[in-house]
């Protein structure tokens, strides 16, 4: 697969948004690449919810209110941060720029913006680790314990700060549009933390390729209790929808919750993300940090999170399209527009800190 043409040195005047790096990388990948990116699960009906349904709110001004001395800080799982975005797991990071995951790392340096490195990564943890900068580690429970525990091993020593156990995808979704794009991984393209695949046993007639093949290794919660044991790392369960789920994470032992569709990639059908994060925070009632993402396209849309219940937003799609674009440059330059656009949201909505937004700032259509 080639490139359209090659990432930017430099970023153009008129990229001001998360937006524009989309338009941008629209023009410079492989339209099978892009397939892949973009896409959601089977008719993309999830994936249209999230960012609608952030769209559909709107946010009331509060004016003449004095925010001076306002920011953005706040503590996450013990870490401190000077905002709210985090850099999304998202895998196979060289597909979209040379340098992969380590331009990302690099942007999360610069910006002290957690990176949570995918399990599908391009590059070893150690590696994105040795950037400096906050570094996550997004794990997929393998079959066999053992190997889980050797990734949290070399997570911890790589010194990430946190672990993310990503749950909602024990099976890829229906990928329609990468399928029709004919988007395939390109040869040489391997997941640098993970042992080589083995082929799954063939199937016996009559069985399912779902039910009898791809889900018979599949996690249960008794080993994300196991995973809270093993590691000292405060981990996060991604890709929570229920309220029910996320006391049983919280059950087993999990630091927070990441409420998440996985950007619309696995069940179509399922609601947007947040319209499903009231409910969750209602649940957990300030006792469980609560991440979200699925959606975030601009710095209003964390403030609806954070209105909801959110402390902090992952950004998946948006920082990969800056990546494309610009390499580490972009993600940097990202992250800081987000962080602008919040500010300027906060301001204008009378907010001088993260904890003065309220549930009645956001109004449901
Ligand atoms: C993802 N996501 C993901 N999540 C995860 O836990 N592990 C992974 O390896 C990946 N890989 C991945 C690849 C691509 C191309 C995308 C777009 C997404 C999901 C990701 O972490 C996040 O949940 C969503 O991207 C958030 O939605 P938005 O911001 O893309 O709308």
């Amino acid at each position: 697969m080639t490139r359209a043409a090659a990432p930017l040195p430099a970023i153009p005047p008129d990229i001001v948004s998360a937006g524009d790096y989309e338009r941008y990388a629209e023009k410079m990948l492989d339209p099978r690449i892009l397939a892949y990116l973009a896409g959601g699960a089977g008719d993309e009906i999830t994936l249209r919810a999230n960012t609608q349904a952030l769209e559909a709110l709107t946010l009331i001004p509060r004016v003449l209110a004095d925010v001076a001395g306002g920011h953005t800080r706040l503590t996450l799982a013990g870490e401190a941060l000077s905002h709210p975005f985090i850099l999304a797991p998202v895998g196979w990071q060289k597909l979209f720029h040379p340098q992969g995951e380590l331009a990302s790392a690099q942007a999360s340096a610069v910006m002290q913006t957690p990176f949570a490195v995918s399990c599908m990564a391009t590059e070893t943890i150690e590696a994105v680790a040795g950037q400096g900068g906050p570094v996550w580690f997004q794990i997929y429970m393998q079959p066999a314990r053992a190997d889980t525990e050797a990734l949290v091993r070399r997570a911890e020593a790589a010194g990430c700060r946190a672990l993310l156990v990503t749950v909602d995808a024990p099976i890829g979704g229906i990928r329609n549009r990468a399928q029709r794009a004919g988007f395939a991984l390109p040869p040489g393209m391997v997941a640098a933390n993970l042992p080589p695949e083995t082929a799954p046993p063939a199937l016996k007639s009559g069985e399912s390729a779902v039910f009898d093949a791809m889900m018979r290794a599949a996690p249960g919660w008794a080993d994300i209790a196991w995973l809270t044991g093993v590691t000292r790392l405060p981990v996060f369960v991604k890709g929570i929808l229920h309220p029910d789920d996320a006391t049983r994470a919280v059950d087993a032992g999990a630091a927070g919750v990441v409420v998440s569709n996985h950007g619309g990639r696995v069940l179509d059908g399922a609601p947007a993300a947040i319209a499903a994060l009231p409910a969750i925070a209602a649940r957990l009632n300030g006792t469980t940090p609560i991440l979200f993402d699925s959606g975030v396209r601009r710095g209003s849309d964390a403030f609806k999170a954070i209105a909801l219940g959110a402390d902090a937003v992952m950004i998946g799609r948006p920082y990969i399209w800056a990546l494309s674009v610009a390499g580490a440059l972009g993600v940097a330059h990202l992250i800081r527009t987000l962080r602008e656009e919040l500010e300027i949201t906060m301001a204008l909505m009378g907010c001088r800190t993260l904890a003065d937004i309220r549930q009645s700032d956001v109004r449901r259509p």
